[in-house]
């Protein structure tokens, strides 16, 4: 079996750490992979030089890499769609000087995404604001089914996984279901409460909820800006890494744990049905992906859980005043 797979923005430094891991994703040896690099102009030389590079790899997988400007040659037939491609947070870019410029670009190849990939495409959108422009996507490729529009927000799960192990010395596959709930933002809400530790709830095993209401939600959310001030740059390693974990789950390698994962709300927990909003989500026995929408929550959890709702809601209303959905 082959898949089309087409990374936008593929010039980037997100996707230089995408390409070479790209094989990870498949679930066996008799899969092969075609793989589109969709960019401007002026990286057409820059992925010239990535396609030489992808041959000298001599993955057995990689059955043919092209490289293009043109959204309705890249996106023809494509079974899944990397969203890289945007313009980029620096030191001083608010997350709202994005959402318009990037809802633009989003805007137009959700067109040509509509017109020309395959009608069972997945859609996996990483550039920020990713959920605001999974919603662009959502909107404006309405042949797309609205279960196959993701927002990847794995990164901040294995942030949350990260932080925890190296505060309390765990073993990261210890931790389960630590799941992040919302935007993939500063408002983004951590759920510890319902988290497991070798199998035991979290709050029994770590009796601090102190940190984790506090320090811990707020070390998670502001890790972005953190990378940003430390090194001038947006993640990149990271983001790729976390974008390879869930492109392995969407595309079912291994679908038994619950991860975190923007999809469009039906309405779990008071989010604004139709944003794409950041879930806890599983297989359900007949595969398919669905939100797991019966966790009690106490106050402190309803009202972070409110606030990034209400954030999103906020970004996909500008989006409709200015004409982007
Ligand atoms: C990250 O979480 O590292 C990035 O999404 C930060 C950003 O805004 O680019």
């Amino acid at each position: 079996m082959k898949t089309v797979i087409t990374i936008t923005g593929a010039a980037g430094r997100i996707a230089s750490y995408i390409i070479p891991r790209i094989g990870e994703i498949l679930s066996s040896t008799d899969e092969t992979i075609e793989l589109r690099l969709l960019d401007i102009d002026s990286c057409m030389k820059k992925l010239e030089g990535i396609i030489l590079e992808t041959q000298d790899c001599a993955f057995t997988f990689l059955d043919k890499v092209t490289c293009t400007t043109d959204p309705a040659e890249a996106f023809t037939g494509a079974n899944l769609i990397i969203m890289v491609g945007g313009a980029p947070r620096k030191k001083g870019t608010k997350r709202s000087d994005l959402l318009l410029v990037n809802g633009q670009i989003y805007k137009e190849q959700a067109k040509h995404i509509n017109d020309h990939a395959a009608v069972d495409a997945k859609v996996l959108v990483i550039a920020n604001p990713c959920n605001a422009n999974a919603y662009v996507v959502l909107k404006n490729a309405p042949n797309l089914a609205k279960e196959n529009i993701f927002a990847m927000t794995m990164l901040d799960q294995n942030r949350a996984c990260a932080q925890l192990a190296s505060k309390y010395n765990l073993d990261i596959n210890g931790i389960e279901d630590l799941c992040v709930l919302g935007n993939h933002s500063k408002s983004m809400f951590v759920d510890f409460y319902h988290a497991k530790i070798l199998g035991r709830a979290l709050t029994d095993v770590i009796n601090d909820e102190t940190w984790l209401k506090e320090d811990f939600i707020q070390n998670v959310a502001m890790r972005g800006d953190e990378i940003i001030e430390a090194s001038g740059m947006s993640s990149a390693m990271s983001a790729a890494n976390a974008t390879i974990d869930a492109l392995s789950w969407i595309l079912n390698k291994e679908p038994n744990y619950t991860i975190s994962m923007g999809i469009c709300s039906k309405g779990e927990y008071g989010s604004q049905v139709d944003n794409i909003v950041s879930l806890p989500c599983r297989y359900n026995d007949h595969g398919v992906i669905e939100s797991v929408s019966n966790l009690e929550y106490d106050e402190h959890a309803k009202s972070m859980l409110a606030n990034t709702f209400a954030e999103l809601a906020e970004e996909v209303r500008l989006l409709h005043e200015n004409g982007l959905a």
